[in-house]
């Protein structure tokens, strides 16, 4: 995809589904008994991923025009697949459905591409053993390919040492199928549409808040006899949503009002960054659907400044880190971000590819042990931009190149697809 500066961005635009909470619907779906039906389902590679993984589970699934159908069979009604379970680029499948699998009476065996084999999974690994799991890295590097086999799990209490919902979320689907009770405290509250999703469900599920003042959240779950199958209208991905409101934030003379996005606070940091930051950005029409808030967000061009984002936020934004890079490189002075060495483990190393990308052009960014320094404010030229196949990396990369001078081209650009398919269609609406 080869772009360059533009002006004038006006107009309204919707986002596809939230992708976190796309892959839940299925899953709690197809463990679910009953219908489970789902609108707005996020047709990217990724969900698609797990569509095809509940399928060779033995789960049909009607994926229609508008929506999808899950004829749940239970918590117990899953199969033993005749294949490989092909997981694809997506972290959230592999590790969800890892703590599924650690509980059912047959083998499995999961693997995705090169990323994602390349991605640790000793931090899902390490608790599902000690519920008695029994679940291997084939290659013995601790990534996929995985090799889970029937176990007796038992409830455990896991301090989880990264505040991290893939980690989170796999425990606790674990302990569905655990004697007793399973817990997991984690440093700092991750995005919670497993525990918000799985209480719709029907699970026995409760969240203690420290009591200390410290950040830390627990989520406790009991076993139940069964959940059952529910409606589901999946909000607009404010992770999608995040690389147009930087557009309208940085391209001059823009005005966007970008419709129904899920506001979840564990999920909206980077509302709080754009604010701190100086951002003409509003939420309109607040309302709640399905358990998630959501609103619209209008945003028009505004003159930013850096910022310092550390602590118990980077979770709520750990997923928009590449595109507030790139709004730091165009606002002035300086942003420092810290506390974000999961960063190193994503889709790419996105401490790397943001701070090359941006120093290509012209920014002068540094990467740190646990995030990045990017002084501000020089206008950034145009250049070739290595996506390393990271869905992120191509769309906050694609927004810069709107602002600055000369061609950009970015590299494997198909890879939007992964989470947003139809993003640079998007832009037609608002020319
Ligand atoms: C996700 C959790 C986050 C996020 C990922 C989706 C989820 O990962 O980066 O894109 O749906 O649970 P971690 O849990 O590893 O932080």
């Amino acid at each position: 995809m080869e772009l360059t500066n533009i002006t004038g961005l006006k107009g309204e635009v919707t986002v596809p589904g939230d992708k976190s909470i796309s892959h839940r619907s299925i899953m709690f779906g197809s463990i679910a008994k009953g219908t489970t039906e789902v609108h707005n389902f996020l047709q990217g590679a990724d969900c698609l991923a797990t569509i095809d993984c509940f399928r060779r589970l033995g789960i049909e699934i009607e994926n229609k025009e508008t929506s999808i159908l899950i004829h749940g069979k239970g918590l117990h009604g899953l199969s033993a697949p005749a294949n490989l379970l092909d997981v694809g680029n997506s972290g959230t499948t592999t590790r969800l459905i890892s703590g599924i699998l650690a509980g059912q009476p047959f083998d499995s065996k999961l693997s995705g591409d090169e990323s994602l084999n390349s991605r640790p999974m000793k931090r899902i690994m390490d608790p599902l053993r000690q519920m008695g799991a029994n679940i291997s890295s084939i290659l013995r590097n601790d990534c996929a390919p995985l090799f889970i086999t029937p176990a007796r799990l038992h409830g455990i209490h896991y301090d989880s040492p990264v505040a991290s919902a893939q980690v989170k979320s796999c425990i606790l689907l674990a302990g569905l199928y655990a004697d007793g009770e399973t817990s997991v405290t984690e440093p700092s509250l991750s995005r919670n549409h497993t525990e918000l999703m799985l209480q719709e469900f029907g699970a026995d599920l409760r969240l203690i808040h420290a009591l200390d003042g410290s950040t830390k959240a627990t989520a406790l779950i009991r076993p139940c006899d069964e959940l059952y199958g529910q409606k589901i209208t999946v909000p607009g991905d404010i992770s999608s949503a995040a690389y147009f409101i930087a557009a309208g934030l940085l391209v001059p003379d823009s005005e966007i009002l970008i419709r129904n996005i899920g506001i979840n606070p564990t999920r909206a940091g980077i509302l709080n960054v754009c604010e701190e930051m100086g951002a003409d950005i509003s939420l309109l029409n607040q309302r709640k659907e399905g358990g998630e808030p959501v609103a619209d967000i209008l945003v028009r061009t505004s003159r930013l400044h850096g910022i310092t984002i550390k602590g118990e936020i980077i979770p709520t934004l750990i997923d928009e880190i590449p595109i507030i890079a790139v709004m730091a490189a165009l606002a002035e002075g300086t942003t420092f971000i810290r506390d974000a060495e999961e960063l190193k483990v994503k889709e790419s190393d996105r401490i790397e590819t943001v701070t090359d990308n941006l120093k290509a052009m012209g920014c002068d960014a540094i990467p740190t042990a646990d995030g990045m320094v990017i002084r501000g404010g020089r206008p950034l030229h145009g250049a070739a931009i290595h996506t390393l196949l990271d869905h992120r990396i191509a769309m906050a990369f694609s927004i810069a190149a709107l602002t600055a001078e000369g061609h950009t081209k970015i590299l494997d650009s198909h890879c939007v697809d992964v989470s947003f398919p139809g993003f640079y269609d998007t832009f037609e609406n608002l020319l």
